[in-house]
């Protein structure tokens, strides 16, 4: 199963960088991950189904957005499996001493296949004598060739050094590897699968319908210095990666934080100068906790960006989301993150698909 790596797909086909193009593409990358592991209701990924029956506990470790793409999938492991999911970065990973014990499974994700911490932690994995699955998007790459089993992302190539139709598909994947296991335990995963089948062709159209608003929400902002990102649940790694986004292409000093921390320190950051970029979907306990975090931020003067399905007043400037199931928010929530990011560095004049001091792919410690 793979995608043609060809010249032309490699073209930015209109959009002014690669970056906007591959966030208008996310729909079609999703599908076709999706769609290439699902035949009539039932999941098919190549691996050893005792293996994935008997599962006890799983480790991921990955870096960056795919560190990130890992913790928001965390929380639909534990809830649908009730297997434990730790989510480690890889630099950290490989130099600790890792505590695993029979039918633990290990899960490196990696765009590029290249990272040379995820590499190292997946071989320290190996030497400990833990099966390993690695998620990729670059076919052949050293990741997947190192690993007992992979699962390739069908995202097609990714040239901006941001990494964005590339998170969406990792995610999927996990989610993808989550409701198979699910399956194999006898658990009734169809009405999740249906909604994941639902959820490319609403990224389409929330592409089209949100551009050009989160573009003018954009200008607004593109002079602010600092940024908070907040959210409950797994709209927290969301905001995490919200802001990692900001920093890399606006390099504006973004911090993502759960919800609840905000009182524990980061409040004494706000002031008027200092907005905040709150995703709530609308689901409870999650809303209602979260719009109280929210106005706590107001109380002093901070504005407060909303993303949700939900309006409510304490929003200076309001992303309407499209409703779909808490789990699901997550492949929803992350495209408006991903053009505010695109659309402040644009506005900025900045480098978007070759930020400075980056690279795509990090194959040095
Ligand atoms: C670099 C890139 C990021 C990427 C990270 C992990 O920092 O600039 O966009 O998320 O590496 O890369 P990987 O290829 O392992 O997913």
């Amino acid at each position: 199963k793979s995608v043609d790596w060809n010249l032309q797909t490699a073209q930015k086909g209109g959009f002014k960088h690669f970056m906007l193009k591959e966030i208008s593409e996310e729909d079609e990358a999703l599908a076709n991950t999706i769609y290439a592991h699902i035949q009539s209701d039932k999941i098919e990924l190549d691996i050893d189904e005792d293996l994935l029956r008997n599962i006890k506990k799983i480790t991921i470790v990955a870096c960056g957005t795919s560190y990130y793409a890992g913790l928001t999938s965390k929380y639909f492991f534990e809830d649908l499996l009730s297997i434990p999911v730790s989510v480690e970065i890889a630099s950290e990973f490989r130099y600790s001493k890792p505590i695993f014990s029979d039918n633990n499974i290990f899960i490196a994700i990696s765009q590029s296949g290249e990272t040379a911490d995820t590499k190292e932690s997946l071989n320290l994995a190996k030497a400990l004598g833990i099966k390993t699955i690695s998620i990729v998007n670059v076919q052949e790459s050293t990741i997947a060739r190192l690993s007992d089993y992979v699962l390739y992302t069908l995202a097609g190539p990714e040239i901006s050094v941001a990494s964005t139709k590339a998170f969406v598909c990792q995610l999927a994947m996990l989610y993808l590897l989550a409701l198979k296991i699910a399956q194999l335990k006898g658990i009734d995963v169809e009405d999740y699968i249906k909604e994941l089948n639902s959820i490319p062709p609403i990224l389409k159209s929330e592409f089209n319908h949100i551009n050009s608003e989160v573009e003018k929400i954009a200008k607004k902002y593109s002079h602010v210095k600092n940024f908070i990102y907040l959210g409950r649940g797994l709209s927290y790694p969301l905001g995490l990666e919200g802001a990692l986004k900001l920093k890399e292409i606006s390099y504006i000093h973004a911090e993502g934080y759960p919800a609840g921390e905000l009182k524990h320190g980061p409040i004494a950051l706000i002031d008027k100068s200092t907005p905040t970029f709150v995703i709530a979907p609308g689901i409870e306990p999650f809303y209602s906790k979260t719009i109280s975090n929210a106005n706590e931020v107001k109380a002093r003067d901070g504005k407060i960006i909303l993303l949700s399905e939900k309006y409510s007043y304490i929003a200076d400037d309001f992303i309407e989301s499209p409703k779909v199931s808490y789990f699901f928010s997550a492949f929803i929530n992350i495209v408006p993150l991903q053009l505010f990011a695109y659309h402040i560095a644009n506005i900025l004049g900045n480098d978007v698909d070759q930020p400075r001091n980056l690279a795509k792919s990090v194959t040095v410690e």
